[in-house]
């Protein structure tokens, strides 16, 4: 009986340090390389839920949308958002770059819809200061460009340098009462994010 205690006690012991440790050795994201903070495109991110949508209108005068870019992120991270105002270690923010074809329908005579990718931005939320060596993670975030169809290899190569100067407007257009961190992002354009 003491025996079989004493079993189940080092058992459970057993279980317990390998889940701490397990989580331990979890990445910050799925699509994240735990030892080198190499970012991918996440494999499943097309069955997350859609923040938004950003239309770019053809130049010259001409009707309807010449470009599509689709964010997509994680349902957890909508929910946390709602709850609290900000966006949680781990989120993944993916932005789709659709070319579109625009024609006439039965619902208007210029109506836009999306063709073929053409690649994808990815932000990581990173509340902890990860790969602090990496050019690719900083100011809160890990920053990624990917060329279609290569969801593994980014192609930019410095955030500061790629990402930073474009995404200083976003700064403004936060409200003073956004966390530090989450003022690089343009949520003005995901009312779904909005607190309950
Ligand atoms: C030419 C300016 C420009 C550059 C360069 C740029 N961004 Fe953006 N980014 C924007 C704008 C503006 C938006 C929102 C509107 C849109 O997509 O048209 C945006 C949106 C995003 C989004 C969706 C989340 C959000 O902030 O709303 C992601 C993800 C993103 N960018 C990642 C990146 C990464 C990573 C880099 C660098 C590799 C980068 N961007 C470089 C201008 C830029």
């Amino acid at each position: 009986m003491n025996f079989r205690r004493i079993t189940t006690a080092i058992l459970v012991l057993v279980c317990m340090a390998g889940i701490a440790e397990s989580k331990e050795a979890e990445p910050v994201a799925p699509n994240v390389d735990l030892k080198t903070g190499a970012i991918s495109v996440p494999e499943n991110y097309t069955k997350w839920a859609t923040l938004g949508t950003w239309a770019h209108a053809k130049t010259e005068g001409e009707p309807g949308s010449k470009e599509y870019h689709v964010v997509y992120t994680q349902p957890e991270t909508i929910e946390y958002h709602q709850k609290h105002g900000q966006y949680p270690d781990g989120a993944v923010l993916v932005k789709e770059l659709l070319n579109t074809e625009t024609m006439m329908m039965t619902t208007g005579s210029a109506v836009s819809h999306a063709t073929t990718l053409k690649g994808w931005f990815v932000l990581v939320r990173d509340t902890k200061g990860r790969y602090k060596n990496s050019k690719l993670w900083g100011d809160g975030w890990g920053w990624s460009l990917f060329n279609a169809p290569d969801s593994k290899k980014t192609v930019s190569t410095d955030y500061q340098e790629n990402c930073l100067a474009c995404h200083l407007p976003a700064r403004d257009l936060a409200g003073p009462n956004v966390h530090e961190d989450d003022k690089w992002i343009y949520t003005l354009g995901y009312p779904v994010l909005r607190k309950k």
